[in-house]
């Protein structure tokens, strides 16, 4: 463990009380600058960490941030070899995957961030990404002999990933609005933006990012006011490690789903989650909306919806909402 790791670990273990730079200096072994040193380098991550004249440092109890310690210690088997960067602020996690990717990086890279300055969203919308209150993660992928179609389940994959995952760590019920928002309680919590680039001779699948955007929390200043009607959050209360242990949670149901591909075994979980089942929705559809009841999900994730005319569709891709 790195000396920044050391103090951070004697920080957790005291989190919301005072210890003076002597002590952990003492405790530790180390000089009071290498103390100092490392809470700059913790404070510059993201932790909440006070220092006051006399009593020394105290770690936020609310302060919980991504690292990528926590993150690994909680991934399974099958996520092991992941390998996560975290990052305090990117532009976006998918735009720095798909560099990466682009410059040759092997499948398993996994980009994480605590804010995004410029997150994007489905249909070319902004992703709102505010500062600790938020995970933003892609990750790398390179598969290798799955159809186009089997490709588009990725999305699929990662929405049933993300659900079963809050649940295991909130214990909160999570819904799926077709194809991949996540909701709880009626709110967005999550939203899924997959990416995948061809070779243009070769028409080669050469790289699949999987861009995965939950809040956790409520920010502090609230949603704006363009989603604050439908925009919610996992968790009620901010406590250390929360954040990590969902985003290790997410990999470790991700990357077991991938590891079945091209079968579907989350399908089911995928089908029962879904929000939309037996509702009246508007769907769009070539720049036109169109009212329609959802009928239900096939075993392709496609969509079967009624027209007003009495006409049955399968969409295979696209946007609903959800009518009121
Ligand atoms: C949507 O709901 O429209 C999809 C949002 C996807 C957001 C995530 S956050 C991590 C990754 N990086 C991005 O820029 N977008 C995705």
């Amino acid at each position: 463990m790195s000396t920044k790791d050391t103090v951070l670990a004697l920080f957790e273990k005291n989190k919301g009380f005072f210890i003076s730079g002597e002590r952990i200096a003492e405790e530790l072994n180390i000089s009071r600058t290498a103390v100092w040193k490392a809470v700059k380098k913790l404070q510059s991550e993201g932790y909440e960490i006070k220092a006051v004249t006399n009593r020394g440092y105290c770690l936020d109890k609310e302060s919980d941030v991504l690292t990528i310690r926590g993150i690994r210690s909680s991934l399974n088997e099958y996520a092991k070899d992941l390998r996560p960067e975290v990052f305090v602020r990117v532009d976006s996690t998918n735009t720095k995957c798909i560099e990466k990717a682009q410059n040759g990086e092997k499948e398993g890279y996994v980009a994480v961030a605590g804010s995004q300055s410029a997150g994007r969203g489905r249909r070319g919308k902004a992703f709102f990404s505010p500062a600790e209150s938020g995970i933003y993660m892609s990750i790398l992928l390179r598969p290798e002999g799955l159809t186009e179609n089997q490709v588009l389940h990725f999305t699929t994959m990662a929405a049933a990933a993300v659900s079963e995952a809050i649940e295991s760590v909130s214990e909160k019920h999570a819904e799926i609005k077709w194809v991949n928002d996540i909701y709880i309680d009626g709110k967005k919590v999550c939203g899924i933006l997959s990416e995948a680039s061809y070779g243009i001779e070769t028409g080669k699948l050469e790289y699949v990012i999987v861009g995965i955007g939950i809040n956790a929390y409520t920010p502090a200043e609230g949603f704006p006011s363009a989603i604050a009607d439908i925009a919610g959050s996992v968790f009620d209360e901010p406590s250390i490690g929360l954040k990590n242990k969902l985003a290790a949670e997410v990999l470790n149901r991700f990357m077991e789903y991938y590891s079945h591909l091209p079968e579907t075994p989350y399908s089911d979980e995928y089908i029962k989650r879904s929000m939309v089942t037996g509702k009246d929705v508007m769907v769009f559809k070539g720049g036109e909306t169109v009212r329609a009841h959802v009928l239900g999900i096939d075993e392709e994730f496609g969509l079967k919806v009624r027209y007003e005319d009495g006409s049955v569709e399968v969409l295979r891709s696209g946007e609903i909402s959800i009518r009121l």
